[in-house]
């Protein structure tokens, strides 16, 4: 599909591996100059190779450290001429139940997909105020809306994202710079392929029950792939999506159920 994002500068964090690699390819297909960030210099580099452009670049950068971020922002302005799209997607999912979570690891979660999100905006928003405008794409996850007993710290967490995308596209729509969310659900990747592990721990049935409930419970009837979410993620990066402003996509093969 031809888009229009010829020559515009994408930054996705978390793109070395599932929904963020298969965005960075999306978009370098469409004709963006693709930057990823990851937290490992290895993995980012066959990530980097992986996305198949001569001008895709990798920045070694850990979402929870502010520091990492302001000099991501800066090295991928320098090295691409500016920011045109950020999407935020790093991030897991932490399963588990209120005393199954230390506070640790729930501050580390908060870390990268709240305050993450909150400091790349923070970081990019000037460099997109110079260039006119720009596009803010956060990539959330269902139990924001859809809370599970098995899942408190990222329904919490998610709900946190979905506030944060629709204060912020208020604040920043004057400016041109339009904000919006994705919501993915059964999508598969190395995260869902881990958690399937722990759901069939967790509620005691095999490997192979755990995952015809889980397709069984989409009604498309099969689990999605990170291409789903890439494709909407090109859309609302395009001025096909210009007078979408504070939305949420659901990516999920109709499993989310929610009717907000
Ligand atoms: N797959 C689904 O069905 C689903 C459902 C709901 C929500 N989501 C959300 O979608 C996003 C992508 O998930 P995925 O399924 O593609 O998982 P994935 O394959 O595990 O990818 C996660 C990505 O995030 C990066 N990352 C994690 N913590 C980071 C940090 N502190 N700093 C920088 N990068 C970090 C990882 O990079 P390194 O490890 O190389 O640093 C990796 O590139 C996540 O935010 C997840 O919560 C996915």
């Amino acid at each position: 599909m031809q888009l229009g994002l010829t020559g515009k500068v994408a930054l996705i964090s978390g793109g070395t591996s599932g929904i963020g690699l298969a965005i960075a390819q999306m978009l370098a297909t469409e004709g963006c100059k693709v930057a990823i960030c990851g937290r490992d210099k290895a993995r980012l580099d066959r990530a980097v190779a992986a996305v198949k452009s001569a001008e895709a670049k990798g920045f070694v950068a850990d979402v929870c450290k502010p520091a990492d971020i302001a000099a991501l922002v800066d090295n991928v302005t320098k090295a691409c001429g500016g920011i045109d799209i950020v999407v935020s997607n790093a991030g897991t999912h932490l399963p588990g139940r209120l005393d199954e979570i230390t506070s640790e690891a729930l501050q580390r979660h908060f870390q990268t997909k709240v305050l993450g999100a909150w400091e790349l905006a923070r970081r990019v928003v000037p460099v997109m105020k110079q260039r006119g405008g720009g596009r803010i794409i956060v990539v959330i996850g269902q139990a924001g809306k859809v809370p599970q007993a098995n899942a408190i710290a990222s329904t919490v967490i998610n709900a946190a994202q979905h506030a944060f995308v629709k204060s912020l596209s208020d604040e920043l729509a004057p400016h041109g710079i339009l904000v919006n969310a994705v919501c993915p659900s059964r999508i598969r990747s190395p995260l869902t392929e881990s958690l399937t592990l722990h759901n069939e721990v967790y509620y005691g049935r095999s490997l192979e029950q755990q995952e015809s409930k889980w397709g069984a419970e989409v009604p498309l009837g099969h689990w999605g792939t990170p291409e789903d979410i890439a494709k909407a993620v090109a859309f609302l990066a395009s001025d096909r999506a210009a007078f979408i402003v504070g939305a949420n996509i659901d990516v999920d093969g109709g499993h989310q159920r929610s009717i907000f």
